[in-house]
């Protein structure tokens, strides 16, 4: 039978005040699942998201003979009868996981082969600094049209790895690569984006040696065996600088909870430079509002401590109500701004070109791709009736804060894609004054 699909019916043009609580980060929860596998005693992840991401990592965790046990958001690992390792895309999707169990699998079996990936249609997405690490490990990659296959006839060897760009999914494959191989790992120009941090600690807290350094260098003195341990899973960063975009551009006021405000870095900068502002409550909550009239202004995104290419589709919706021009320059992804189009049905005046619009060193320049922005402001968003239908996870809960800010009512249709990094939000954005609703989109007329 076909799955009920679902919309949100938002009726907005009032500032949003109250309070919300961010839930544990996608991008870092899946990624300790993983790490779990690596253990040879169970794991404990505590403030597990109640999200689709999380759902279809533990069917595939429990397809190759994990078991995984979810009471309330505390997800218990245990890879000890772990006995195929074959992964197959589970009922419920793919997503970017099976590039990181390829590597990952590889110490305990001599062959492993994973399906090709899901995840957000922002860009290309290659995989090829994933295979050529596995490659330098000692593996042996061979690609298929279903997916990817890995073989080794001995154990995995140590190796320095220069990544050719500082990619998260690359860094966390030669951190799960080198803490089980023999010997010295080095990755140098590697990502060191919070939740790499928090995988970092919690590799160490099951046993595994690794140092990082000051610039973008990590070693690893790899182990014969790594134990099970508890981690908390950190709040979500990008969902948090999302509410604070809600509340700027809503000119409302919204006290986030389950946020270590370190973890926002660059994001507090640039939202103080346009007129926002923050109070620090206590160590985990902080309240945002609008300070002044919005101004402009140039983001470029790039990797941590740059903006955030995670961050960007909110603050453009901040940025529609800004006095004047902005600009903004993704240059982590070719095809992030496929929600532009419909921000303009709804009264923005954006515009895409493929230029370079900035001075950061660019993958995309000339290569005739629409990744700068132009957006100008202040344009009043109104709805009436629209269907805007979301394009990828982050661009969904930027549509929510468009549909906030308009006046009159919008629907937004493909929340499943939203709710695979957020669940169903409705309920804690019901708890402030937003009128939204989550309903069957058969009933949409
Ligand atoms: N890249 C390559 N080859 C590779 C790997 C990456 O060319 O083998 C390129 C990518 O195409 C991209 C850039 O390097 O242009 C950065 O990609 P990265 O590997 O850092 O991204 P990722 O690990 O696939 C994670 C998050 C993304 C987030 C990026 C950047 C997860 C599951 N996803 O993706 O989050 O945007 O890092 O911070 O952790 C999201 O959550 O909605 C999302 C897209």
């Amino acid at each position: 039978m076909a799955q009920q699909e679902w919309a949100y019916r938002i009726h907005g043009g009032e500032p949003v005040v109250g309070q919300i609580s961010c839930l544990g980060a996608k991008n870092f929860a899946t990624k300790a699942m993983v790490a779990a596998l690596l253990a040879d005693s169970p794991t404990e992840l505590v403030n597990c998201p109640p999200i689709g991401d999380v759902a279809i990592t533990r069917d595939m965790l429990v397809a190759i003979g994990a078991s995984v046990d979810d009471e309330a958001g505390r997800l218990r690992i245990d890879p000890g009868d772990m006995r195929s390792s074959s992964v197959p895309i589970p009922d419920s999707g793919s997503n970017r996981i099976p590039i990181l169990l390829l590597g990952t699998l590889l110490h305990r079996f001599a062959e492993v082969s994973v399906p090709v990936l899901g995840g957000c249609r922002i860009g290309e997405r290659p995989v090829d600094f994933h295979l050529a690490a596995i490659e330098q490990f000692g593996g042996q990659v061979t690609t298929t049209r279903e997916g990817y296959l890995a073989r080794r006839t001995r154990r995995l060897r140590g190796t320095t790895i220069t990544l050719p760009y500082p990619s998260v999914g690359a860094t966390e494959t030669c951190l799960f690569l080198g803490v089980l191989a023999q010997g010295r790992t080095v990755i140098a120009n590697a990502a060191i984006e919070p939740e790499i941090i928090e995988l970092i600690t919690m590799l160490r807290a099951m046993g595994a040696v690794i140092f990082t350094s000051a610039g973008r260098e990590i070693r690893i003195e790899g182990v014969e065996r790594l134990n099970g341990t508890r981690m908390p899973i950190l709040g979500d960063r990008i969902e948090a600088a999302s509410w604070a975009c809600l509340a700027g551009a809503s000119d409302g006021e919204i006290t986030v909870h389950g946020i270590n405000p370190n973890n926002l870095g660059n994001f507090l900068a640039y939202f103080q430079q346009v007129g926002g502002g923050f109070e620090l409550i206590d160590a985990e909550t902080v309240r945002f509002f609008r300070r002044t009239r919005l101004s402009p202004a140039v983001v470029e995104t790039d990797v941590y401590p740059g903006f955030s290419t995670d961050w960007q589709q909110p603050f453009a919706i901040m940025l529609t109500q800004a006095h004047g021009i902005s600009i903004i320059h993704e240059t982590v992804y070719e095809n992030r701004f496929g929600y532009l189009a419909a921000l303009n049905q709804l009264g923005a005046n954006t515009q895409l070109t493929t230029h370079c619009l900035g001075g950061l060193p660019c993958r995309y320049r000339d290569k005739n791709h629409e990744h700068s922005a132009i957006i100008v402001g202040p344009t009043p968003l109104r709805a009436d009736g629209n269907v805007i239908t979301i394009p990828d996870l982050r661009a969904g809960l930027a549509y929510i804060i468009a549909a906030a800010i308009a006046r009159g009512t919008s629907i937004i249709r493909g929340v499943h894609l939203l709710e695979r990094g957020y669940g169903n939000v409705v309920p804690r954005l019901a708890l402030m004054n937003l009128q939204i609703e989550r309903i069957p989109c058969g009933s949409i007329l």
